[in-house]
């Protein structure tokens, strides 16, 4: 099934994005869309406020308002899922043990600077996480192909 996800490169992974791009490329997903954008420490809490209540909230905020990011809409068979096995577990120190081919093993320092983000559904967090990072609101056939 052909699906669209969003994929976040975190500050920390801005300057390996060439060798994301590659790993993106072998997985057979084209980026769409990409953006290089400074979220504001508001935006960044919006996009994280399924998160709000974790003690690591504020320090993922601070983080991810602390540098630019790259905002990419990638789409493919499975887009979802492929992606974020691609990233590999939320914990680099994890994906290295367990998956040493993702793109968090490989290029990610802990739990919170982890190179990149993916949305984990097809749900309304993913519309707001594209609103925010493409500023206009994203079209319906994404929810309703
Ligand atoms: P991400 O895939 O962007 O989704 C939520 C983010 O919160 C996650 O990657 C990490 O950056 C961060 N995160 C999740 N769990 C932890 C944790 N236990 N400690 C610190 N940061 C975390």
């Amino acid at each position: 099934k052909k699906e669209r996800t969003l994929a976040m490169i975190k500050p920390d992974g801005v300057t390996k994005i060439g060798d994301i791009f590659e790993l993106i490329n072998t997985a057979n997903l084209i980026v769409t869309k990409a953006k290089m954008i400074k979220l504001t420490w508001s935006q960044a809490a919006d996009f994280y406020m399924e998160h709000q209540s974790k003690p690591f909230f504020n320090n993922l905020v601070q983080f991810m308002s602390s540098g630019p990011v790259v905002a990419m809409e990638l789409m493919g068979d499975e887009a979802i899922s492929i992606w974020r096995r691609l990233l590999g577990p939320t914990d680099s120190a994890v994906a290295r043990r367990e998956a040493q081919e993702s793109v968090r093993a490989q290029f990610g320092t802990d739990g919170i600077k982890n190179v990149a983000h993916g949305s984990d559904s097809v749900a309304a967090h993913s519309f707001t996480h594209f609103l925010i990072c493409f500023s206009t609101p994203y079209p319906l056939e994404f929810f309703f192909p």
